[in-house]
């Protein structure tokens, strides 16, 4: 496995194996792997010659100051753990490779921008539409492989594909658990052993509103099912909980078919912000 800290490094290394006929398949991250990012190495590796992470603790995403500074950056752990899985290259530029200076580009997604994600975190999706295009036009990937685990984040990626033309597919990959239900995150590394033993309620809550909705229940019942479920664990603050379209993330009034509806949760838990999601 080469590691490359250049932008110039990895396209010379790319550009000879695209002339042989490899493909290439990309899975951006910003690093702290874990299980659920090495599901997207495995699938890249199986659909494609030669697989790209790129780790890179994107600056322009985060409305919050101290989120980004408290995010974990563990390189040397996650290259070995590439090594294991099998990557072929790791592309883990600086700040200052990837910004030389601060982009003037402003992206909006229209609608996504209003919902969820995008109605809390004020700029985020700029920031990811950027740093993504970014990576695609250094990498050139056949495929792409983004987790379920920000939903929001795959439907904001398909529309940057489609309205900027990238020749390449994007792979949704589900989400990979602890075995309590807590969704796999590099954030969960800065909960404190209480709050960690605490944070399954997230998913729990979503099970919940899942079972409500089973049982022929109204989306109102389920969202009040998850209100009473988070007041009984007042350590969390609900930040929002939602019935969406799972392709536009849109509120929906009622139940879409099988596979189309998905239930999304934000919370904070002490100073570390938390989503889930689950497609009904
Ligand atoms: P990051 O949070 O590191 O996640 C990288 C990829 O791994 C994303 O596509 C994310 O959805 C996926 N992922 C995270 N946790 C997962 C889990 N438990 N199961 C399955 N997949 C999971 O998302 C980002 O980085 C950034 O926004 C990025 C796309 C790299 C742009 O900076």
């Amino acid at each position: 496995m080469q590691l490359y800290e250049t932008i110039t490094g990895i396209r010379q290394a790319l550009d000879s194996q695209r002339k042989t006929g490899h493909s290439i398949g990309l899975v951006p991250t910003m690093g702290a792997l874990h299980a659920g990012h090495l599901t997207l190495v495995d699938a890249s590796k199986a659909q494609n010659d030669l697989t790209v992470c790129s780790i890179f603790v994107n600056p322009t995403q985060f409305n919050n100051p101290d989120d980004l500074a408290r995010y974990p950056h563990t390189l040397e752990a996650d290259c070995k753990l590439l090594e294991e899985a099998g990557c072929d290259l790791v592309f883990a530029p600086s700040v200052d490779e990837i910004y030389p200076t601060n982009p003037f580009l402003k992206l909006n997604f229209g609608e996504l921008e209003t919902v969820l994600e995008g109605a809390f975190r004020p700029g985020h999706f700029n920031g990811v539409g950027i740093v993504v295009s970014k990576l695609f036009n250094i990498i050139q990937p056949n495929r792409a492989y983004f987790g379920q685990k920000d939903l929001q984040q795959v439907a904001v990626v398909k529309r940057l594909i489609r309205d900027l033309g990238f020749q390449l597919e994007l792979i949704r990959m589900p989400i990979v658990r602890e075995d309590d239900g807590l969704a796999m995150s590099s954030r969960n590394r800065n909960l404190s052993p209480a709050e960690r033993q605490e944070a399954p309620v997230l998913f729990q809550a979503l099970t919940q509103a899942q079972d409500v909705l089973r049982n022929d229940g109204t989306l109102e019942t389920a969202k009040t099912a998850v209100e009473h479920y988070l007041q009984n664990h007042p350590t969390f603050r609900l930040e929002y909980f939602e019935i969406a379209n799972a392709d536009t993330l849109q509120p929906v009034e009622q139940l879409q078919a099988p596979g189309a509806t998905a239930l999304c949760i934000a919370a904070h838990l002490g100073k570390t912000r938390l989503i889930d999601n689950l497609i009904v």
